[in-house]
């Protein structure tokens, strides 16, 4: 078990995501819902380790500008290097509840995954309208947990690791299905809700991408999973023909 499950550096983890089909494949969709054209501003809040900003770059033409914005110094530090040369692209350190620009500064906004970790959505999404110019464009995608389907080898396991990832793992697991009212209440008017379902039929790719092995052994020991069925459950899914599935939620919102 422990050799199909593992564990790398989240930005490892996260350029590896974006580069994988189904990386790119919501990617390219969340990319052309920005309809990014020559000379736009774009703010790509939480940009992480910059997997979107040379996208946002060609699109927007030497007379536009990419923003990436994250709180954290190491991914701003790996964006930074991934940008290196490029002219249009500004990579700084900020928090999506109080963004560093000025109000009606920019034509699109975009956010991937990270809703869903701050400590205020909503207040994040305020952000977003404030700096968005009126007929601006944000695209929010993020997941909601709770269609975390797994096909465990008994309902009250697989129930209660689902509960764990809810109520323990991500903060606010279910920010998909709350991303068209969030949007609504900064005065955002809402065009679209794609729902992308990611499925996973080889457990070593779920593994790297839902980290299936370290959040069932922290359920384990938060006590969620017993240790026997935690037992079965993990030897049914190395063993028996997997599946899994999550879905994340793209909203296109205009101001
Ligand atoms: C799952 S990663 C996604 C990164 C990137 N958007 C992508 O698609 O690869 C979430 C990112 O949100 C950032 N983040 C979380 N809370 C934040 C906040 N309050 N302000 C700014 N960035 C934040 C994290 O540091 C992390 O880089």
């Amino acid at each position: 078990m422990a050799d199909i499950f593992e564990a790398t550096r989240p930005d490892d983890y996260l350029m590896r995501l974006a580069a994988s089909d189904l990386g790119r494949g919501y990617k390219a969709m969340v990319t052309a819902e920005l309809a990014l054209a020559d000379g736009h501003t774009v703010v790509d809040v939480g940009c992480g380790p910059g997997a979107d900003l040379l996208a946002f770059s060609a699109a927007v033409g030497a007379d536009g500008l990419v923003v990436g914005i994250d709180h954290d110094v190491d991914a701003v530090e790996a964006a930074r290097e991934r940008v290196a040369g490029t002219r249009n692209v500004t990579v700084r350190t900020g928090d999506a509840h109080e963004l560093d620009l000025d109000a009606g500064s920019v034509d699109r906004a975009h956010t991937d995954r990270v809703l869903q970790h701050v400590a205020d959505p909503g207040r994040a999404v305020d952000e977003i309208a404030r700096v968005l110019r009126p007929g601006g464009r944000a695209v929010l995608a993020e997941p909601d947990w709770g269609t975390l389907a797994i096909d465990g080898p008994d309902r009250a396991t697989t129930h209660a690791y689902q509960a764990y990832v809810v109520e323990e793992v991500v903060r606010n697991a279910w920010t998909g299905r709350q991303l068209p009212a969030l949007a609504a209440r900064s005065g955002l008017s809402v065009r679209r809700v794609v729902p992308v379902t990611a499925v996973f039929r080889d457990v070593g790719e779920a593994d790297a991408v839902l980290g299936l092995g370290r959040v069932a052994r922290r359920a384990r020991e938060a006590g969620y999973l017993d240790p026997d069925a935690y037992e079965r459950w993990v030897a049914h899914l190395t063993t028996a023909v997997f599946f899994a599935s999550v879905t994340l939620f793209v909203v296109v919102a205009d101001r």
